[in-house]
């Protein structure tokens, strides 16, 4: 049985006392969830705030994105440990905004995964396909290259240590979930992926349109270990609804 993992992706949303005030509710409000792992990733610049607030909780904090730097003159960037140095534990990689908007590749998907671990942190890789490509039949083929590029070349001890996120570009923030179906059939083509070329399989979770009254079918799929949340991770009520349901 592979630990549960409900994670929530603020995006660029809340200043540091909007994180206050996020965690003072949420946290009384999981206190008693099942067995599983906690995590929210905010603002860099709410990094402090979250990791002072949730030290004793069992929430844990991680970054959006990472430089594959360590430092160096690269303005606007934040490197893996810096990261771990403001207190986070785990980190978001290859998000598709990141993809899209700031023209992350599989390549840099892959040098920063490795950044990561090496600074000690735990990456959430993140995939998925366009609505054009799930139209065009493309969907196997996009998540086949994607983790080719971004994953196959990792070692399978540095493998052992990351989570994949499935998150289909067309779902995300619109409103429109994947069925559990459509979701599980993804993942199967991820967990065939990793078998052939490491032998075994992670932690995979689903992220797009993830909300408190469509988590359980979600969760219901054995395939699916958990969930990458955006909208629904930004209010505690929800939040909890998802991580308790
Ligand atoms: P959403 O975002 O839940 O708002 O669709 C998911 C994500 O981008 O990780």
């Amino acid at each position: 049985m592979r630990k549960p993992l409900l994670a929530g992706n603020w995006k660029m949303y809340k200043t540091p006392a909007e994180t206050r005030r996020f965690f003072e509710e949420f946290i009384p409000l999981v206190a008693t969830a099942r067995e599983c792992d906690i995590v929210i990733f905010p603002p860099f610049v709410d990094i402090a705030a979250a990791t002072s607030i949730t030290e004793t909780s069992r929430v844990a904090i991680g970054g959006q994105t990472l430089d594959w730097r360590t430092e160096g003159a690269f303005t606007g960037e934040v490197s893996g440990p810096m990261l771990k140095a403001a207190g986070a534990d785990w980190v978001l990689v290859g998000h598709s905004e990141r993809r899209q908007f700031f023209g992350e590749t599989d390549a840099t998907v892959y040098q920063r995964t490795v950044a990561a671990l090496a600074a000690g942190l735990k990456p959430i890789v993140c995939l998925g396909e366009h609505l054009a490509e799930r139209e065009a039949d493309r969907t196997q083929a996009v998540l086949e290259t994607q983790f080719e590029g971004g994953i196959a070349p990792l070692s399978a001890d540095q493998f052992a240590r990351i989570v994949v996120a499935y998150e289909p570009m067309w779902a995300i923030g619109t409103g429109r979930t994947a069925t559990a179906e459509i979701a599980a059939d993804a993942h199967r083509i991820l967990r065939a992926a990793m078998r052939q070329k490491f032998g075994n399989d992670v932690r995979i979770l689903y992220g797009g349109s993830v909300k408190p009254d469509n988590i359980q079918g979600l969760m219901a799929q054995d395939e699916i270990d958990g969930a990458l949340v955006g909208g629904a991770s930004l209010s505690p009520e929800s939040f909890a609804a998802i991580v308790n349901h």
